[in-house]
């Protein structure tokens, strides 16, 4: 039974690597992983495969960046092909990500089933291009995964059949438990030269609401720059950001292996990090603020406070159940949250429900069901006459 994975952005892999390692305990299932090539760099791709353990892709779609119409476009139009020669009996999509929808879209027109890991998550804000994906994807899966309560509560009030929901948890955090012994002994703090015991916050900033326009990333790095009299901001910065802050005065760019020691206060960018070293500075910060929907939830495990840099989230049991808070992106509010965050850090609550290292068991156990008892998708293609008919 061959089930084609799709990924294509940096947690993509994340996601997908402790599904593949379990579909390989199965003899009956047979995974093939497609990368669409969203993510090309070799920090922003390869590396994952390589500290995660992942296979590296059984095909590299190369769709590469461009506009959003572009990217999915593309991924709809190099995988037809794939899937038609393939004949998968269903297609496991991931996320959120322009990936995520193109790929569904694909598989769904030719009548293959999809399966959505981290199905229903709602932000209910369609200006962000995820939510979008997130809808559109889950309008068109027949099995949908889902990592929190809330989940199921918008796919059922979107009139999505209860049989097609499994409220199964988290595979992010599959992953995060999976590598703990290797993010704990990851060497990120000799070689950033942070004394041990030294207090420090990370910051992530990607969403195109906040680094798209000027003013705004503006008025955020305001804000960052007096927290960082407080404490030094490690700041590891997404490819598509950079650009925008080496126009920005008062950050400091360390030189990779130069050997030079970070300052002690500060904002100090840094070039994306690995998976592992990622989770491991995060593990010992005092703070996180991030827009990352996946480091929400990295954080409500790892028990660091996350102060989340948007007005909305669709991660809400991060917050009830986590050390989340939803904070916006006005200065004067991330400021005074960030020092109330820090002088009154609260005991990290229990873990949510199933969050527990095992929701790529529970997908797999039910993928492995419905495969033995549907038939096998009849794969189409509708090909249209491209002539002109007199
Ligand atoms: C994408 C996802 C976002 C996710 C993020 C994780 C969509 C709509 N967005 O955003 O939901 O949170 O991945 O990181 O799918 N670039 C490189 N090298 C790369 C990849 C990207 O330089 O390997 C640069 C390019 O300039 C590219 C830009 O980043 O145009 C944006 O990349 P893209 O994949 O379109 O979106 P992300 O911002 O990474």
């Amino acid at each position: 039974m061959k089930i084609v994975v799709t990924a294509g952005a940096r947690p993509n892999f994340v996601k997908v690597a402790p599904l593949i390692k379990e579909m390989q305990r199965y003899p009956a299932l047979l995974p093939v992983l497609i990368h669409t090539g969203q993510h090309y760099d070799h920090m922003m791709s390869e590396q994952f495969f390589t500290e995660l353990d992942l296979q590296p892709p059984d095909i590299n779609l190369g769709v590469g960046s461009g506009s959003h119409a572009m990217q999915t476009a593309e991924v709809l139009r190099r995988l037809e092909p794939i899937l038609e020669m393939i004949k998968p009996r269903a297609v496991l999509v991931v996320g959120d990500v322009n990936s995520t929808l193109g790929a569904a879209l694909t598989a769904v027109k030719m009548g293959i089933p999809v399966a959505h890991v981290e199905a229903g998550l709602r932000s209910f804000d369609r200006t962000m291009p995820e939510e979008i994906n997130r809808v559109l994807t889950d309008a068109i899966s027949d099995l949908l995964f889902v990592t929190e309560e809330s989940g199921q509560q918008n796919l059922v009030r979107e009139g999505i059949s209860r049989e097609k929901i499994h409220f199964v948890g988290n595979v992010m955090i599959d992953a995060l438990q999976a590598s703990k012994p290797r993010w704990k002994s990851s060497s990120i703090f000799r070689r950033l030269g942070l004394e041990s015991g030294l207090p420090y916050a990370v910051l992530t900033l990607h969403r195109p609401c906040n680094v798209d326009d000027p003013v705004t990333l503006q008025d955020l790095l305001e804000a960052l720059q007096v927290l960082a009299r407080h404490m030094p901001i490690l700041f590891p910065v997404h490819p598509r950001v950079k650009p925008k802050l080496l126009r920005q005065p008062n950050l400091f760019w360390p030189q990779p292996n130069a050997g030079e020691s970070l300052p002690g206060k500060g904002i100090s960018c840094l070039d994306p990090l690995g998976y592992l070293d990622c989770i491991a500075l995060m593990s010992r910060a005092r703070v996180v603020l991030t827009d990352s929907g996946g480091i929400q939830e990295e954080t409500t495990i790892l028990g660091v406070p996350c102060l989340t840099l948007r007005e909305t989230t669709e991660r809400p049991i991060t917050v009830t159940h986590g050390t989340n808070r939803v904070i916006g992106t006005d200065p004067a509010r991330i400021v005074k949250e960030t020092l109330l965050a820090l002088e009154h850090p609260s005991l990290p609550p229990p873990p949510p429900p199933f969050w527990d290292g095992r929701a790529a068991e529970r997908i797999v156990r039910i993928l492995n069901a419905y495969g033995a008892s549907h038939r096998s998708p009849v794969v189409r293609t509708h090909r249209q006459s491209t002539g002109v008919s007199a």
